[in-house]
């Protein structure tokens, strides 16, 4: 595991922000595997702004988005769907037909789930998945108790998730109970994660994912076991850490070829 430190949101999104930039200009045809929430919005905003002024092209890209309600159109503007063309989709040159979310409105979910890995499968597999962490360890929807092995599938929130997502709904009654996410193994598959994680309220999460066991119960501590693992933090996120010292350290005494 890879741990980056950074003084705030910013500067931490700037680094996720080249290491997708580096995926997408030296693969032919690069598969991203992309987040929704508010963490990974500055990082989209300057994946949109090297678009714009350095002419960084996603048009060669596939997308995979991680998860969606069930039960939810499209067009429900609390859909991850919506979120994806507002804060990213609509601003660059990705072509409609290659970016992939699941349908919550899908007749056969479970049929659904099964084409959806068939997809990731045969576009080659994710190059870079960018993960956001939930105030209880969840990576997607896979919430503490998911299988370690799981692949896309349905899967019912947490009462903490649905209280965490609320605002987007105004009020946890309209938040809806069940998701199409991908599975744990399904993340696992992808050839570099990169987890963000911002603020105070995720403090603990990361610490348990960094360095608690490896557990069900925090699914995210799963990415211990994966080979390029990137974890990006801000100093708030970051606090719990018992050896930010150490990673800070390795991180200054980065060989230039290994620099982000
Ligand atoms: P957030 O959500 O980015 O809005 O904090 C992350 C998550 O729940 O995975």
């Amino acid at each position: 595991m890879e741990i980056i430190i950074q003084p705030d949101s910013r500067t931490a999104s700037l680094i996720a922000s080249r290491i997708i930039a580096r995926v997408v200009r030296e693969r032919t045809n690069p598969a991203l595997g992309l987040a929704t929430g508010t963490t990974p919005l500055l990082l989209y905003k300057e994946l949109i702004r090297m678009h714009r002024e350095e002419g960084l092209s996603f048009v060669r890209a596939t997308t995979f988005n991680l998860d969606e309600y069930v039960g939810l159109a499209a067009g429900h503007p609390s859909s991850f769907h919506s979120f994806m063309d507002r804060n990213l989709f609509d601003h660059i040159d990705v072509p409609r037909d290659r970016i992939h979310i699941p349908d919550g409105l899908a007749a056969d979910l479970p049929a659904f789930c099964r084409d959806y890995e068939e997809e990731i499968r045969s576009s080659g597999g994710i190059d870079v998945q960018v993960l956001g962490i939930g105030t209880e360890g969840h990576i997607g929807f896979n919430e503490p108790s998911s299988s370690l092995a799981s692949r896309t599938r349905i899967k019912t929130l947490t009462q903490q998730t649905r209280k965490d997502y609320s605002g987007a709904f105004g009020g946890e009654e309209n938040v809806p109970y069940h998701c199409l996410t991908m599975g744990i193994g399904t993340i696992m598959d992808s050839r570099i994660c990169l987890l963000l994680a911002f603020g105070g309220k995720k403090a603990r999460a990361v610490a348990a994912t960094c360095e608690g066991p490896v557990t069900a119960m925090v699914p995210a501590s799963v990415l211990q076991m994966h080979p390029r693992a990137i974890v990006v933090l801000d100093r708030e996120a970051a606090s719990e850490l018992k050896r930010a010292e150490y990673y800070q350290w390795v991180y200054a005494h980065k060989p230039d070829w290994q620099k982000h």
